[in-house]
């Protein structure tokens, strides 16, 4: 969502602070700011938009200091212009937020009651008149502070600088995540340890309800309670600078261009090749005695529990549901004993997937969470974890991490299977045998890319795109249309083939491209029925299929892009990757924001 940032130690702050904002400007760029102290003043610089502008604006106007904080904003609470822009200070404090403080309006008004005069519509501005307005009661900066989260209800992390009191910051966390960074006499804060790699690799998580006092040589660090406690530090696994795009015009297609590296990486990790057979790290629960798997996600993660939802009843013969967070934390859902409940998500984040993460614990469910950051609140809340080894991923739209999560969720799939004994050695070796071809496979299709981008032309002018699949191919219909929409803004759907009948065939017109993904597998004929359909009604189709597949029925389709042929299980893995270079190729075209389109972040802590 925001990205935080705060440094104090013996060098000039400003500059740093804009390096970490840089690296944390994925998480939103709807504006940006950094505050310093300077002789215990507080200085600001703000700029609607993205870093650059305020990079613009601090080479102009320097501002000197010692110890700093930063933002990059995602709005929530008002419009993202300079005013509403983080850091919000008034004469005795400045702080950056991220989150939602859900009680700011009864905060604002007995604030505004007892004088404080608020600026902005957001919602953090009320956090800084609470500091504030202890401050000048007589309280120092840690009572303050101790006294405001005691009053704060929602998700937040925090970092404040205080006039007067050079040298010292105070973060918070509850309900989103902060790291402290250790230097050589300097410390650190950040939202992530991405933001803090080039400056230490030396990282400790805050806990839910932690705060901690940071001068240059220490960091205190207090729990719920107000007791100093120490948390672990351990040593950083992000190293790559992530703004690196290599010989890439952006991060998307890079990240694109990584999936064979990546996926081998994350087989690499649960494969055993002498054996020639899955084997996962040691879980805290037998799969073998699992009486229903609940998988929830959010967007691209949650179709890779989609597709995950199809192998695990083919394969292991296991109950599963498949759940959107944002309505599975609502919804009482009953939860069987013996359950296993699965977090798929790429940040091991994403609040509404963490919310639900605490509630399938709240359940007594046995939690997995299969992220693709090791050190995320997932990773540490769940009861076990699998990685994902896609390394940092700094396009908003998820590509490779998506690709991983399907590698690993298909090897946990068979690795059940074999458990349960639902399929027998021959069946387990073939699919073993499926998974180990997916590097050099996708490596084939990557080779369509020339031809994909001529499609994009016809794609870029539609105002509508639908894209059909049926049984694995239905979730990649859906991650399709998803990576079109968010960033091409061009309106997408994707549907289950089967169901274009009962109404969104009336949506067919000639203008209209229709991408279907069609693996020859045992639904290819429905998915030719209903391919047929949408011709009759003057639909161009672009059609997705293997050789055998387009042999059958490719002088049909408009266009046609041959995928590699492959067993029909992992062939969802493989019919990702043309609808991620369309989806690009498409935005390129419309000149949008490939990596940063509008109104999204890359990881999203609020609700
Ligand atoms: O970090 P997560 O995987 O939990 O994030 C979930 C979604 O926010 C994310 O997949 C989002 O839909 C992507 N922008 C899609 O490309």
């Amino acid at each position: 969502m925001c990205g935080i940032i705060g440094i104090t130690g013996r060098h000039t702050v400003a500059p740093l602070l804009i390096d970490g904002l840089r690296r944390l400007e994925y998480r939103g760029y709807d504006s940006a700011g950094i505050a310093t102290l300077v002789n215990g003043e507080i200085q600001r610089r703000r700029a609607e938009g993205k870093l650059i502008n305020l990079d613009t604006l601090v080479e102009k106007r320097p501002i000197d200091g010692l110890v700093g904080i930063g933002h990059t904003r995602w709005a929530t609470h008002g419009r993202p212009n300079e005013i509403n822009a983080h850091p919000h200070a008034d004469k005795n404090v400045v702080l950056v937020h991220n989150g939602i403080i859900e009680n700011f309006q009864e905060l604002r008004q007995e604030l505004t009651d007892k004088g404080h005069h608020f600026e902005t519509d957001t919602d953090t501005e009320a956090i800084v008149h609470l500091v504030s307005s202890f401050l000048t009661k007589g309280n120092s900066p840690q009572d303050s502070v101790s006294l405001t989260l005691s009053r704060l209800e929602g998700a937040f992390s925090l970092a404040i600088l205080f006039a007067g009191y050079d040298g010292l910051i105070i973060g918070a966390r509850r309900g989103s995540p902060l790291a402290v960074g250790y230097g050589e006499c300097e410390m650190y804060l950040g939202s992530d340890a991405i933001a803090l790699a080039p400056l230490t690799q030396n990282i400790c998580y805050l806990e839910e309800g932690d705060w901690v006092e940071l001068l240059p040589e220490s960091a205190v660090i207090h729990d719920n309670n107000g007791t100093i406690v120490n948390r672990p530090i351990c040593q950083s696994s992000v190293s790559e600078d992530p703004n690196n795009k290599g010989n890439f015009e952006h991060f998307m297609l890079k990240e694109i261009y990584e999936q064979p590296t990546v996926i081998g990486d994350t087989l690499n990790t649960l494969f055993n090749p002498w054996k020639r057979t899955v084997t996962l790290p040691e879980l805290t629960f037998n799969l073998g005695k699992i009486s229903r798997i609940t998988i929830i996600a959010c967007g691209t993660s949650f179709h890779a529990g989609l597709v995950a939802k199809y192998w695990f009843e083919k394969v292991s013969d296991v109950p599963v549901e498949c759940d959107l967070a944002s309505e599975f934390r609502y919804r009482e859902a009953r939860m069987p004993k013996d359950g296993l409940a699965i977090f798929v998500s790429q940040s091991g984040e994403t609040a509404d997937t963490l919310a639900a993460l605490r509630y399938a614990k709240s359940k007594k469910q046995h939690t997995l969470a299969l992220v693709n950051v090791a050190e995320s609140s997932m990773a540490r809340e769940a009861d076990s974890v699998l990685l994902t080894l896609a390394g940092p991923e700094i396009g908003v739209a998820s590509t490779k991490a998506f690709t991983t999560q399907l590698t690993v969720l298909a090897c946990l799939v068979v690795a059940t299977g074999i458990t349960k004994r639902s399929i027998n050695n021959k069946q387990a070796a073939s699919y073993c045998r499926s998974l180990i071809e997916i590097p050099a496979r996708v490596n084939d299709v990557l080779s369509h890319d020339q031809k994909i981008s001529d499609l994009a032309r016809e794609v870029a002018v539609a105002k509508d795109v639908l894209y059909l699949g049926r049984g694995t191919g239905f979730p990649i219909a859906l991650e399709g249309a998803l990576k079109l929409k968010e960033i091409s803004y061009i309106h997408a759907e994707g549907y289950a083939a089967g169901e274009m009948k009962h109404g969104p065939i009336a949506l067919i017109e000639d203008n209209v491209p229709v991408i279907v993904i069609a693996p020859s597998d045992e639904l290819f004929e429905k998915t030719a029925s209903n391919m047929q359909e949408v011709i009759a009604r003057g639909g161009r189709v672009i059609f997705l299929s293997d050789k055998d597949g387009i042999k059958k029925l490719g002088r049909m389709a408009a266009a046609t892009i041959e995928v590699p042929t492959v067993d029909s299980f992992v062939a969802p893995i493989l019919y990702t990757i043309p609808v991620q270079l369309l989806a690009y190729h498409t935005a390129l075209i419309k000149g949008s924001d490939v990596d940063q389109p509008r109104n999204l972040a890359k990881s999203v802590t609020v609700e």
